[in-house]
């Protein structure tokens, strides 16, 4: 049932997408349904050009035709589709179970919109039951752990230490952590000199497509938030 939802969600975002756009990839199980209904327009005609949020979306996309960029050479993006770990009614987001947080972000960040695709089970009324990735420059790594210790019950090396991100960074989990004002854990992970990125996305979403029971509902943040 996630996966069905899953695919719907991706699918209504895949139609926003219109010929002459840069599209931005998301990462997961869900933006790998995105990117199959994207290869399927794209074998049809659409013509758009992409860069990806990981290397394995950007493996994924090539594989069905989407010529992807290198993000490098990309100032803005017109339009990402991402999933999300957790989303709550106000469009913020919890993003990285995947480990591609940091990209996934600097994405965001140059798109004129993002939009979430997510089956309900990523649907909370405030976030803070999913893990928090931290994605944590190596060299920097005890220093680091130990400084996220204030945020959170426990945190936790991914696979005890031995998982790197595309960036070839490390990623700590926070588990049980301190989600009563978002933004001041984000400023706080952002200024601990080491962490290079994290999955709080506060203000990057702008819409999200959410399905639940083969039906989806469109949310925009304006409405959100008003
Ligand atoms: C990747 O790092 C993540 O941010 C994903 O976007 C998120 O974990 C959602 O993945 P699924 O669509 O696989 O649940």
């Amino acid at each position: 049932m996630a996966d069905a939802d899953k695919r719907l969600a991706a699918e209504a975002a895949a139609a926003e997408v219109q010929d002459g756009m840069l599209i931005g990839l998301g990462t997961g199980s869900t933006a790998a349904f995105l990117i199959a209904a994207l290869g399927r327009r794209v074998a049809a005609g659409l013509r758009i050009e992409a860069v990806a949020t990981s290397d394995a979306s950007a493996a994924r996309a090539r594989a069905l035709g989407i010529a992807v960029l290198d993000f490098a050479d990309v100032a803005m993006v017109d339009l990402t589709i991402d999933g999300a770990d957790e989303i709550a009614p106000d469009l913020v987001a919890v993003k990285g179970a995947g480990g591609a947080m940091l990209r996934e972000k600097a994405v965001a960040a140059a798109s004129r919109r993002m939009v979430v695709i997510a089956d309900a089970g990523k649907r909370v009324a405030r976030l803070g039951a999913a893990k928090l990735p931290v994605e944590v420059l190596p060299f920097a790594r005890a220093s680091v752990l130990h400084r996220l210790e204030r945020w959170a019950e426990w945190v936790e090396q991914r696979d005890g230490g031995a998982y790197r991100t595309d960036n070839g960074n490390l990623v700590a989990d926070l588990h049980g952590w301190d989600s009563g004002d978002p933004a001041r854990l984000a400023a706080a992970l952002q200024a601990i000199p080491g962490v290079v990125g994290h999955g709080l996305f506060l203000t990057e979403v702008t819409a999200a497509y959410l399905a639940r029971d083969g039906l989806v509902a469109r949310v925009e943040r304006d409405a959100a938030s008003g």
